[in-house]
């Protein structure tokens, strides 16, 4: 596996595969991998010849209040993680060599509206960091095909949303959430949680499994009830909600119920980490 720490060895790296490989697939990560990015990984291989992944804890989609400065950092054991998945190059980049002056004054892609809602709302500005890097990984890897996770199915939908908009020629294929067998979706975040606040964390899952199977049965007038009484649990389990709603797929809209395409959205805090699931409700 070739390990690029800079732009430069990253080009002699990339330049190497395309001497064998056809077609490229690409994991952006920020590290502390688990199963659920190596299951992207997985996935990747099934779509290319060969497997670049990344690893970069983004500055600019962290707001000052947030975790950046103890965000999990553990390079060795991923490049070890990343070896064992048979990934062929890890671009493990410093701030400077894709911030030279700075995230701060950097331009920035804004994804209206997909970018605003949910989690934008919450986190302003936050997509934006999310959707300029991946956009600069893109321009680096020039991959064919690249892979993102249903865990944050929102930044999936933005991504799709950027690639389409920029007309980038690179293919966006997503993977199932990962999930400890309790049912709570594998997170880097998840280390944050103390012992008491891990044994609470299932709910968040379980709930939003019962809301999502009572919803294809329920009047539009009793969807909010429903939505409601599940707050409501959360809330008294000890979760502190940002949000709990239905929106439409892919654009996010408003829904009073479960008729079309959708997806039901939790953001809430245990202690000081925040946590984020969804579980999709498509009508195929
Ligand atoms: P990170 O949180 O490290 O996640 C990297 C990729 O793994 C994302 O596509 C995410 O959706 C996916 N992922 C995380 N947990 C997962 C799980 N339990 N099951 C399946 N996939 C999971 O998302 C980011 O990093 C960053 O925002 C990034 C896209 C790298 C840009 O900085």
């Amino acid at each position: 596996m070739i390990v690029a720490s800079d732009i430069a060895d990253l080009g002699q790296g990339l330049a190497s595969l395309h001497t064998r490989a056809q077609k490229i697939a690409f994991v952006p990560t920020m590290g502390n991998l688990h199963a659920g990015h190596l299951a992207l990984v997985e996935q990747a291989h099934h779509h290319a010849d060969a497997v670049v992944a990344s690893i970069f804890v983004n500055p600019m989609q962290f707001a000052a209040h947030e975790d950046l400065s103890t965000y999990p950092r553990t390079l060795e054991a991923d490049l070890t993680a990343l070896e064992t998945a048979g990934v062929d190059l890890v671009f493990t980049p410093s701030d400077r060599e894709i911030y030279p002056e700075g995230s701060a004054s950097h331009t920035a892609i804004h994804v209206p509206s997909l970018g605003d809602a949910l989690c934008g709302k919450d986190r302003p500005g936050h997509f934006d960091g999310v959707c300029t890097v991946v956009y600069k990984l893109f321009q680096l890897v020039k991959p064919d095909v690249a892979v993102f996770g249903e865990k944050d199915l929102q930044q999936l939908l933005i991504i799709k949303k950027m690639v389409g908009d920029l007309g980038l020629p690179i293919e966006i294929q997503s993977g199932a959430t990962q999930r400890a067998e309790d049912g709570l979706a594998l997170s880097s975040r998840n280390h944050y949680l103390s012992a008491a606040e891990r044994a609470i964390a299932p709910k968040l899952f379980s709930t939003l499994t019962a809301c999502a199977e009572s919803l294809p049965s329920a009047s539009p007038n009793s969807v909010e009830t429903l939505l409601a009484s599940s707050r409501g649990e959360l809330e008294s389990a000890g979760f502190a909600l940002d949000y709990f709603e239905l929106r439409g797929l892919p654009l996010l809209q408003h829904v009073s119920d479960a008729t079309q395409d959708c997806a039901l959205f939790v953001a809430a805090r245990l202690g000081q980490t925040r946590l984020i699931d969804n579980i999709q409700l498509l009508n195929r």
